[in-house]
């Protein structure tokens, strides 16, 4: 899979399944499994690390995921999130760490949040160094302090106007591809329809080229966590945790190891 296969699949009207992967092991799955994009985002910082907001994820974290995701991937086009600060002070730390992240993780592209001018300059200078950047818009959870949290973005007609703009601005910079999150479906629609690369919608509606999902969420696994727009595709919490306990109580109990998991 490449960026080109990617904007030829909305040509051909084919719908794009990513999902984000932090490890080896699940990352080799979801590639048996057929997505068409496997995203190392920087949501590690909640699902994986525990945090608050994805803000205190750093470059280094970004890069060891990526590598371990990288090694379990042979078909899937791999998108790295660059975490918040490594790209938005000024063009030249942009170019150098979107370029580390390429040169060290063998990923084929990275993932920059937002759509004003000057992060459009950013990006149409890190294109014509020969990175290729999929853009971010809606909630752009590195600027949830700005926006006053996790919600929907888009209600008003203003916000409309600027969004729309914003994505003909990704486009006219050189990005391959847009995520759009927590945005009503019409106007993920509008935009889909205005742009010529694939949007790739996580709580926006059917009418996206493609879909995200986090996927600790979208196996059950993160509980506390259960927006609208989650669909869970399976209950990988209640798997573990009975797994779990039957392994204590058989540790306990003595019934583990077995005589088949003994050596002579
Ligand atoms: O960090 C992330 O996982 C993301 C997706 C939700 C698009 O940015």
């Amino acid at each position: 899979m490449t960026t080109l296969e990617f904007v030829a699949m909305k040509q051909r009207g084919e719908r794009i399944a990513v999902l984000t992967a932090y490890d080896y092991l699940m990352a080799g799955l979801l590639d048996e499994a057929g997505v068409d994009c496997v995203l190392v985002g920087d949501s590690l910082g909640q699902v994986v690390a525990g945090e608050e907001s994805t803000l205190p994820v750093t470059i280094e974290q970004m890069i060891y995921h990526a590598k371990a995701v990288r090694r379990g991937i042979e078909r899937a086009l791999l998108v790295v999130d660059m975490p918040f600060l490594t790209y938005q002070v000024s063009v030249e730390e942009a170019i150098r760490n979107c370029g580390r992240v390429l040169q060290e993780t063998g990923a084929q592209a990275v993932k920059l949040e937002g759509g004003h001018e000057e992060m459009a300059r950013t990006i149409s200078r890190l294109v014509v160094s020969g990175i290729p950047v999929m853009g971010h818009l809606g909630l752009t959870p590195q600027s949830v302090h700005k926006l006053g949290g996790y919600r929907l973005v888009g209600r008003a007609e203003q916000e409309q106007e600027r969004l729309l703009a914003e994505a003909a601005r990704l486009v006219d910079a050189g990005c391959f591809s847009i995520v759009l999150e927590m945005l009503p479906k019409g106007l993920a629609g509008a935009i889909t329809r205005a742009v010529p690369v694939p949007t790739i919608g996580i709580g926006a509606g059917p009418e996206c080229d493609g879909q995200v999902l986090v996927l600790p969420d979208m196996l059950g696994l993160n509980e506390a966590f259960s927006p609208g727009f989650l669909k869970r595709y399976a209950d990988l919490a209640a798997g573990v945790r009975e797994a779990v306990s039957d392994y204590v109580r058989e540790v306990k109990e003595g019934v583990y190891p077995g005589p088949e998991h003994s050596y002579e």
